[in-house]
C-alpha cells in the first residue's frame, strides 16, 4: 500500500519539489548551531521543505502544517524534529548518567515519556539516541551518550529506540528515534569536539560500530551523520560509510539526515564548492541535508549536469516520504497537534516522579568512609556550593526543552523533599570559576551561576561562617551543566581551582563533609577522593534532582549507579577504558612502574574509579564463579552461576557483571569485555544465585578480514561487582 502511494505521489512531483523534499530547517526555538534558516514560511507553500525541528506547540506546528496542507502544490505533510535526548518538558539525567543505572527497562520507560511528551507538544522527530562511545573524557559530549563500552551502549541504544518509537510508529505518542552520530564522533583526536577521527576498521567493527547497528537492528527509522572525517574521508560525503556499511551491509532502510550544516561544512573541510560538496554528500547516501541548504540551492543543476542522478533524487526523497508514511503523517498531518494533550501529557507528576527515581539510580556512589552516609534526618544541614541553588544547571546539557528556569535548585528540590525534618541552610561559597570570562563560556542558554566579584577569601569567610552551628557540610561542586555537551570539551576536568580552595576550608571546619558532585564526564578528583569522607556523583539529574540527591542522602533510597565510564586519575592517561589491549610488555597485576613496561613514570595506569563502579549502603559478597562445563563446542553453552550474598544491614539493588577475555586470538583482544550482566534487589541478609549463559556468540569477533568469528582456544571468564574486583573462572571452546 504505501509504495503505491508513494509511487502515486512521486510521479506527480517536479524535480524541485523532489529536492525540497530533501531541505530540512531550523525555527531557531532551540539554539543547536550557529546559522537559523530563513524565508521558512514561504518556501513551505513553494514546496521547498520537507522538515522543520527547533519548532514546538501543537498551535505552531499546526500553522506550519497548514500552510503545507494548505498553499503547497501537493499538500506533502512536514515532518517536525527536535532534540529529545533526556526528557522533553520532564528532564531525566543526563544520558551518561541514565546508563550509569544499568537498567534498560527505566532507560526505555524514560524514552517513552520523552516521546508521549514531545509528541503532545507537536513534534514527530526525535534526535535520539546518541549512542557514539567515548573513552575520552575530554571530549564534551560523552555526557550525551552511554559511555565507553559497546555492549552496555548497544543494549541502551535498542531500548531508547523501542522507547521512542514504541511498537507502532502511527500512534500519537510513538515518534521516529534517529540514531547519531554516524560515526566515530566520540572518538575525536584529543578530545576536541568536530575533531578528526583515525582508526583501524578492527577497532571501528568491534568497538565503536555495535551501539549504531543495535540501533538498527532495533529497527530505528533514522540515522544522523557525525560531523568528523573517518580515515581521511568526512562522514557526511563517506560513500563506504552510508552507503556500504549502512544500507548494504546493515540493510538500514530508513532516512539518513546530515548533521547541522554538516554538508555545507564539507566545504571546510576541503572536499570542494557547495554544488561540489552537495553532489558527494548525496552520492555518498546523505538523504536530508540539515539547515545548510546547499541541496535545495545546487542539486536541480547538478543533475542537469549529469553529476548527479535522478535515481539518487527519487530515493533520497523516498526516503523521507517513507519516513512520513510510516508516521502515518499522510493520513493525519494533524495528528500531534492536539492542545488538549499539551495540557494533559507534558510535565505530570506522574511524569516527575520516574525523573526522581531515573536520578536516584543514575547517581554513583563513589566513596562512603566509616559509613556517613545516609544521613540522619534531623539536624542541620549546610549546602555550599555554586551548584546549590541552580535550578537552571539541573537539567543538564542537551535539554532543550525543559524549563530551566523553573526547575527546583538542588536546595529547592532537598527542602521539599525534607520537609521541616532538616533544617538547611546554604551559601555560594566560591564562584563556579574564577575568571569570569571561562564562566561565561560554562553557562550559555541561561544556564546562570551567581558570581560574587567580592574577594575570594571574603566569600568563603562568609561561607565557613554560616557553617559554625550545622550538622553535616554538603558541598554541591563540580561542572556547570554546559561545561560539558556539545562544543564543550575541556583539557582540565578536574573541579575547578576556586571549588577546590572552598573544598579544603570545609573539611577544615572538622565537619562530616559530603561531596556531591555534579559532572557531565568522568572528571579527575584524587585528591577530593583522598580527603573527602563521602562523595556522592549526581551527574546532571534533571527536573528532579534535588529531592532526589535528598532521597538518597538521607537514605530513602540506596544508591545503585555504577560507572558507565573509567574516572581517569590523571587527564594524560586518556583515552582510558577497561577493555584496553594487554600490549607486549603489560605490567604485572598490581604493580606500577617498571621500566621497559608498559607505564607512565608519573601515574600509573589504573583508573581512579573502573568502569562499573558504584557502591551500595550494603555490602555485597561475591562467591567463587560456578561453571556448569570447562569446555564448551560451538553450538554448546556454558551455564555461569554465582552466589551473591548481601550481608551488610540495607537492602539493595546490585549489578552483577560479566566479563571474558579470548586468551589466545588471530588478532589481539581486550583484557576484559563486558557480555553479561544483571541488575538484582538482594534483601539484606539475602543470598541470591545469579546464572548467565554463554554461547559462541557471545564470543565472537571481527577478525583480520572483518568476519564475525569466535576462535576456540581457552577463555577467562569473570564476575564482579566492577570491571576490576572480580573473580575469575576458565573454559575452553572447542573446535
Ligand atoms: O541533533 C543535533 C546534533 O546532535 C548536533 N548538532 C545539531 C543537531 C540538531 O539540533
Amino acid at each position: 500500500k504505501m509504495n503505491q502511494f508513494l509511487d502515486d505521489l512521486m510521479s506527480k512531483m517536479t524535480l524541485q519539489e523532489k529536492i525540497g523534499q530533501l531541505n530540512l530547517v531550523t525555527a531557531g526555538e532551540a539554539v543547536t548551531g550557529s546559522v537559523v534558516s530563513t524565508g521558512v514560511e514561504q518556501k513551505i507553500a513553494e514546496g521547498k521543505i520537507g522538515g522543520i525541528f527547533s519548532l514546538s506547540t501543537p498551535e505552531k506546528t499546526r500553522r506550519a502544517q497548514e500552510i503545507a496542507m494548505k498553499q503547497s502544490r501537493l499538500k506533502i505533510p512536514i515532518i517536525f524534529g527536535m532534540d529529545v535526548i533526556h526528557g522533553y518538558r520532564t528532564a531525566f539525567p543526563i544520558p551518561l548518567g541514565l546508563a550509569a543505572s544499568w537498567d534498560l527497562d527505566l532507560i526505555q520507560q524514560t524514552a517513552r515519556i520523552a516521546a508521549k511528551e514531545a509528541t503532545a507538544d507537536g513534534i514527530h522527530w526525535a534526535f535520539s539516541p546518541m549512542v557514539d562511545i567515548s573513552r575520552d573524557a575530554r571530549w564534551g559530549r560523552i555526557s550525551e551518550g552511554s559511555g565507553e563500552d559497546p555492549y552496555l551502549g548497544s543494549l541502551i541504544a535498542a531500548a531508547m529506540v523501542r522507547g521512542l518509537q514504541s511498537d507502532d510508529l502511527r500512534a500519537k505518542d510513538a515518534m521516529l528515534a534517529c540514531v547519531k552520530h554516524f560515526a566515530l564522533y566520540g572518538a575525536a583526536e584529543s578530545g576536541r569536539d568536530y575533531n578528526t577521527t583515525d582508526m583501524s576498521l578492527h577497532r571501528m567493527y568491534n568497538e565503536y560500530f555495535p551501539p549504531y547497528k543495535a540501533a538498527v537492528d532495533a529497527g530505528v527509522g533514522s540515522v544522523m551523520v557525525s560531523f568528523n572525517d573517518i580515515n581521511g574521508v568526512p562522514a557526511s560525503a563517506n560513500k563506504w560509510l552510508l552507503t556500504d556499511v549502512l544500507r548494504q551491509d546493515w540493510g538500514f532502510k530508513g532516512l539518513v539526515v546530515s548533521d547541522y550544516t554538516g554538508v555545507n561544512e564539507l566545504v571546510e573541510h576541503g572536499l570542494g564548492d557547495l554544488q561540489e560538496v552537495s553532489k558527494l554528500s548525496l552520492n555518498a547516501g546523505m538523504d536530508m541535508d540539515m539547515v545548510g541548504e546547499g541541496f535545495l540551492t545546487t542539486l536541480e543543476k547538478s543533475v542537469q549536469e549529469g553529476k548527479v542522478k535522478q535515481e539518487r533524487i527519487d530515493a533520497a526523497c523516498r526516503a523521507v516520504l517513507e519516513a512520513k508514511y510510516r508516521l502515518g503523517l499522510f493520513d493525519d498531518p494533524y495528528k500531534n497537534t492536539d492542545s488538549k494533550r499539551a495540557k494533559t501529557d507534558i510535565y505530570t507528576p506522574a511524569h516527575l516522579q520516574k525523573a526522581r527515581e531515573a536520578a536516584t539510580k543514575s547517581f554513583v556512589l563513589l566513596k562512603n568512609e566509616n559509613q556517613l552516609l545516609p544521613l540522619k534526618k534531623q539536624g542541620k544541614v549546610a549546602v555550599i556550593g555554586p551548584l546549590a541553588n541552580t535550578g537552571s544547571n539541573m537539567p543538564g546539557t542537551w535539554s532543550v526543552s525543559a524549563d530551566h528556569a523553573n526547575t527546583p535548585s538542588l536546595v529547592e528540590g532537598m527542602r521539599a523533599a525534607l520537609g521541616n525534618k532538616v533544617e538547611i541552610i546554604t551559601h555560594l561559597g566560591s564562584n563556579l570559576l574564577e575568571d569570569a570570562a571561562y564562566q561565561e563560556r560554562a553557562t550559555m542558554f541561561g544556564r546562570t551561576i551567581p558570581r560574587d566579584e567580592r574577594d575570594e577569601e571574603a566569600i568563603l569567610a562568609e561561607a565557613i561562617a554560616a557553617t559554625s552551628d550545622v550538622d553535616v557540610i554538603v558541598a554541591a561542586l563540580g561542572e556547570a551543566s554546559e561545561m560539558s555537551g556539545e562544543s564543550s570539551s575541556r583539557v582540565d576536568i578536574g573541579i575547578p581551582a576556586i571549588q577546590q580552595r572552598l573544598l579544603k576550608k570545609l573539611l577544615a571546619t572538622g565537619k562530616p563533609v559530603v561531596l556531591v558532585l555534579f559532572a557531565g564526564r568522568p572528571m579527575t578528583i584524587v585528591g577530593e577522593s583522598e580527603s573527602v569522607p563521602a562523595i556522592l556523583n549526581v551527574w546532571f539529574g534533571g527536573s528532579e534532582t534535588g529531592k532526589a540527591v535528598a532521597d538518597v542522602l538521607f537514605g530513602d533510597v540506596n544508591p545503585s549507579g555504577k560507572l558507565p565510564a573509567s574516572f581517569p586519575k590523571h587527564v594524560g592517561q586518556l583515552p582510558l577504558y577497561y577493555a584496553h589491549k594487554n600490549t607486549g610488555r603489560p605490567l604485572a597485576k598490581g604493580q606500577w612502574f617498571e621500566k621497559f613496561r608498559s607505564n607512565y613514570i608519573d601515574v600509573d595506569n589504573e583508573p581512579l574509579y573502573p568502569f562499573g563502579f558504584g557502591l551500595s549502603y550494603t555490602q555485597f559478597d561475591y562467591g567463587q564463579p560456578q561453571l556448569s562445563a570447562t569446555s564448551m563446542t560451538a553450538d554448546g553453552k556454558i551455564e555461569v552461576q554465582i552466589d551473591v550474598t548481601n550481608s551488610g544491614n540495607w537492602d539493595g539493588e546490585e549489578v552483577v557483571q560479566l566479563y571474558i577475555r579470548d586468551l589466545v586470538g588471530s588478532v589481539t583482544r581486550p583484557v576484559k569485555e563486558l557480555k553479561k550482566f544483571e541488575k538484582v534487589l538482594i534483601k539484606k541478609g539475602e543470598t541470591k544465585k545469579i546464572s548467565f549463559t554463554l554461547q559462541e556468540e557471545d564470543l565472537k569477533f571481527f577478525n583480520q578480514e572483518l568476519h564475525w568469528v569466535a576462535e576456540p582456544g581457552e577463555f577467562e571468564v569473570f564476575v564482579g561487582t566492577n570491571s576490576r574486583d572480580t573473580q575469575v573462572a576458565k573454559f575452553t571452546l572447542n573446535q
